[in-house]
């Protein structure tokens, strides 16, 4: 028996769209452009995108698509040393989807108490005290907050549905869930220009703010967003292309892909910024002050207070909160799908849907623990840590993998054998430098603002790299020791898999003469 394949173009296209459109749409592209200016950050946006993206996206789908296997086969075929690697971005996998499910779980109760506009009033007090009955700190786990638990039961019971049969019901699923938030977008977008104000908010939004682009942060958020927003680097584009013919095409593909998603973003920037210029309008807010929050804060607080100045808010809070529900559950059913490839090629023991249950049900359990009242305190911890560094290290090392061990010439000429639009050689010089240079950097970067210590060294004995590093030391913080501790365990404990991997196997040649 063959290798599972999609049931057409269109569904891979639409499953890879669905998996990079996800939850990071609402709050993450359309914060960073009000940061620094749609004007200001787009340019480093579609510079990364081109620059690292596309090249990445271009790597991950000729490699799945050529190894016919999920992360860790295919890494594993590609260079014996990097069978690990797959293992990292897998663990990574595993991880982002037991809290990312978690957040699917509250938009799902949501989107039930949205057509009596459950939070009218106090969007605010709704949300930490009513639905996620917050602790009041990490230390204090306070007990599983049942509801939330039988929501991100529901939550699973969908993704396992949705991905059971593999690539058959995948195909079939996300011919629902990737057009229906971008039809609701349109809605919303409609929305958005019939209400008073929405034009300041676009000017907000897309006003130029050219100082940007001398601003190292800048281009270190954009190569983050790119990676996080193309869902690279957790093994999720590798499985989805294995389950495609070996002859498929690459690069037309992945353009396609990257230019899709990076359209659904722009819209969603129009809409979030349109209905904060509506609600700044409304009720004398600054624009700034209501641009500034990220994260679940938006999605779950500020934005329901502004659905609920609208006409027909039970309505529009619904068709929200189901936008937001469309686009996390395919990214999370990609996660899935990710890890579940990975393991089926290594054991024919099981069946398809019965890996895919296993491995959702210790998704779930992991998941638990974030339903606690203190869960959305280790969630802010681990996402930072899993989006922050394990997306960037596993991108820089496939980066090098087949940059430096299998060749990136070598795979262009992969690329090239199936692809009707050519790669030119500027495609290595991406792979074997620019790629790595910039993901290395952004690594050295975030690692030395993590640290205070090294921080204040840093701007103490080489003050011209404040620019680079920031001026405030310690941003990321307010959590105790153990907790941050815990963080870095998220990024350790699976790279050492890739380690010991590295540093034990012998390279094929070695093994052949031996
Ligand atoms: N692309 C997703 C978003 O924009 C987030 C994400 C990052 C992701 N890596 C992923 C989703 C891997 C699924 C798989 O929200």
């Amino acid at each position: 028996m063959g290798r599972k394949r999609w049931d057409s173009r269109l569904a891979f296209i639409l499953a890879a769209v669905g998996s990079a459109a996800g939850l990071g749409k609402i709050w993450r592209f359309p914060y960073l452009a009000g940061k620094y200016g749609a004007g200001g950050f787009i340019f480093p946006y579609l510079i990364a995108l081109f620059v690292l993206g596309v090249p990445l996206l271009m790597l991950e789908f000729s490699v799945g698509q050529k190894m016919q296997q999920g992360a860790i086969g295919s890494f594993e075929k590609l260079h014996s040393k990097f069978g690990g690697l797959g293992i990292f971005a897998l663990i990574s996998s595993f991880i982002l989807v037991a809290y990312y499910a978690v957040v699917i779980a509250w938009s799902f109760i949501y989107t039930l108490v949205s057509p009596k506009v459950g939070w009218s009033g106090d969007a605010q007090g709704y949300f930490f005290n009513n639905i996620l009955e917050v602790s009041e700190g990490i230390g204090v786990l306070g007990g599983i907050n049942w509801e939330i638990f039988a929501a991100l039961v529901a939550v699973w019971i969908i993704v396992y549905f949705c991905i059971w049969k593999g690539p058959d019901s995948v195909g079939k699923v996300v011919k629902w869930t990737v057009p229906i938030p971008i039809l609701l977008l349109l809605i919303f977008l409609i929305r958005t220009v019939t209400l008073p104000g929405f034009l300041q908010g676009w000017e907000l939004y897309l006003t130029p703010v050219w100082s940007a682009l001398l601003d190292p942060e800048v281009w270190i958020q954009a190569i983050a967003q790119v990676f996080f927003t193309l869902s690279l680097a957790f093994g999720v584009m590798v499985a989805y292309s294995s389950y495609k013919d070996e002859k498929a095409d690459v690069t037309k593909d992945s353009w396609i892909t990257a230019i899709v998603n990076s359209c659904i973003s722009l819209l969603s920037g129009f809409v979030v910024f349109g209905i904060l210029g509506y609600m700044a309008y409304q009720t004398g807010t600054p624009l700034k002050e209501l641009a500034g929050e990220s994260g679940v804060g938006l999605a779950f607080v500020v934005f329901p207070k502004a659905i609920e100045l609208m006409p027909l808010a039970g309505l529009f809070g619904f068709l929200f909160f189901v936008i937001l529900l469309t686009l996390g559950v395919d990214s999370a059913f990609s996660l899935v799908e990710a890890v579940n490839a990975g393991v089926q090629d290594k054991t024919d023991r099981w069946h398809a849907a019965q890996v895919a249950f296993i491995v959702g049900v210790i998704a779930f359990i992991l998941g638990i623990i974030f339903t606690t009242r203190a869960g959305i305190h280790i969630l802010d911890v681990v996402d930072h840590f899993i989006t922050t560094y394990n997306i960037v290290l596993v991108g820089f090392l496939e980066t090098i993998m087949v940059g430096w061990y299998y060749g990136a010439e070598k795979m262009r000429k992969v690329i090239n054998k199936v692809s009707d639009w050519h790669l030119g050689k500027w495609w290595n010089y991406s792979i074997k430098w620019v790629a790595p240079i910039g993901l290395g950097f952004l690594l050295i970067i975030n690692f030395i603002k993590e640290v205070p210590s090294l921080h204040k060294w840093f701007l103490a004995n080489l003050p011209w790299t404040s620019a680079l590093v920031g001026e405030s030391v310690g941003v990321y913080g307010g959590y105790p020791s153990w907790a941050i501790g815990i963080g870095w365990g998220v990024v350790v404990v699976p790279l050492l898999f890739f380690l010991y991997f590295f540093f034990t196997k012998k390279p094929e040649a070695e093994v052949v003469e031996s």
